[in-house]
């Protein structure tokens, strides 16, 4: 029996900024971002959806295909909670209409915790093939204004269902970690926007890389050539060229620049126009990779590497299933991504200064997402969720 992802499907608001607006505003050239960091636009959370309207999105369509009472459990990964204690999957649990009896938990270690959702999920799935465990990753990723990092923002949640013998990609259980203390990015409780030591946390990308992919061939007997795509992490799509660079060198492999790039170009498309979505990353990558690879990927084995800043990092495989195609929500995505509309900087700036209420004051939040979940209020530190 295998277990891995059965389907995938993924959300992002419906308001951007092109990153040629913010290069205009800051005075920046342009091709800094589109070329140097590899990012056209960054997609902006309307006033009414956080992590929890997002995840709802993602995951709809997965639960009105496989029905909401055969889900046992929901792992929702996020490094943008919205509560310190209360896990923001279950209002997700509610909003979906999952039964009674799923468990629902909420994961945490930066971007790589929906990884770690994704394996635990496997394992579960391995003691009781039955079950279906529904992971979601949800994320608004946010730096202080006229930061470095304020050009990779973005938003955005990716629903996964793990199953045994999946339709879309099997995932191998051999993996490698690494794990150290560092302080690349990190967000204390009392912050809204992250810190980051930007140059520090692209080395320390670079070398958990490395020492994940050691530990990975000391697990598996798979190697570099063995791979026909890889999906990275994607803070922004230049991070994922060079770390895939890297990879090539240090395994001596002698293909080109050019062969390098179409083994993970198709896994960077969707990313270059959401910007960075955390957790989701990666797996929006992998959704871009299915969906708009020129080739036809059934047999072929994918190589993962998840990160997560502070840091963990590790190195995983997956083998595309044959007939995986027919199993895609392509033509949703690109709908919902051909629809979505453009600010302005001076929109971008009211949608970023967006009042979060945390004395208890009671807000309404107009109507904005063309979601069907929104966040329609916030009122004695609860929010209220309703469905459209
Ligand atoms: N035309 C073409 N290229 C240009 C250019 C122009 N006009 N101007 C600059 N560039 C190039 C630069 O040469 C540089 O390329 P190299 O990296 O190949 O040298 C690139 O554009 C970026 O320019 P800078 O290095 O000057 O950019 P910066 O210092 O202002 O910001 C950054 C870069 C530090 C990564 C910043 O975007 C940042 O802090 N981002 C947030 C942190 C981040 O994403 N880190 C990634 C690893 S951590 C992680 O992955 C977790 C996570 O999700 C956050």
């Amino acid at each position: 029996m295998s277990v891995g992802i059965d389907e995938i499907s993924f959300y992002t608001s419906n308001y951007f900024l092109d990153l040629r607006s913010l290069a205009r505003a800051q005075q920046t050239d342009p091709d800094k971002y589109y070329v140097g960091i590899g990012q056209e636009k960054m997609g902006m959370a309307a006033p009414d959806e956080d992590i929890v309207t997002m995840a709802a999105n993602a995951a709809l369509p997965l639960v009105d295909t496989v029905g909401s009472e055969r889900i046992s459990t929901l792992l929702f990964a996020t490094e943008t909670g919205i509560d310190q204690s209360k896990a923001a999957g279950i209002y997700v649990h509610r909003l979906l209409g999952l039964g009674a009896n799923c468990r629902v938990v909420e994961l945490k270690q930066a971007c790589y915790s929906a990884t770690a959702a994704v394996q635990m999920a496997c394992a579960l799935v391995a003691r009781q093939p039955e079950q279906k465990v529904l992971v979601v990753a949800s994320d608004i990723a946010r730096y202080d204004l006229d930061t470095p990092g304020e050009a990779t923002q973005g938003c955005g949640a990716v629903a996964m269902m793990i199953s045994a013998n999946p339709r879309l990609v099997e995932i191998a259980p051999e993996v490698g970690n690494y794990t150290e203390d560092v302080m690349d990015f990190w967000r204390p409780n009392y912050r809204s926007t992250a810190l980051v030591d930007g140059k520090y946390s692209t080395k320390i990308y670079l070398k958990s890389l490395k020492k994940a992919w050691e530990n990975f061939r000391e697990a598996s007997s798979l190697t570099f050539g063995d791979f026909s795509h890889f999906c990275y992490h994607l803070p922004f799509g230049r991070m994922a060229q060079k770390a895939h660079q890297q990879l090539a060198r240090v395994n001596k492999s002698e293909l080109g620049a050019e062969q390098l790039e179409q083994q993970i170009e198709a896994s960077l498309q969707y990313n270059r126009i959401i910007g960075n979505s955390y957790t989701a990353s990666m797996y929006i990558g992998l959704a871009s990779l299915l969906e708009n690879s020129s080739h036809d990927l059934a047999g072929q084995r994918i190589g993962f590497f998840s990160y997560g800043s502070g840091c963990v990092a590790e190195f995983f495989s997956g083998r595309v299933v044959e007939g995986y195609e027919r199993h895609l929500y392509r033509d949703a995505h690109r709908r919902m991504l051909e629809a979505r509309q453009e600010v302005s900087y001076d929109e971008y700036l009211a949608l970023y200064r967006y009042p979060d209420p945390r004395d208890g004051e009671h807000l309404d939040i107009p109507a904005s997402t063309t979601g069907r979940f929104r966040l329609a209020a916030i009122s004695h530190h609860k929010r209220e969720y309703v469905v459209c």
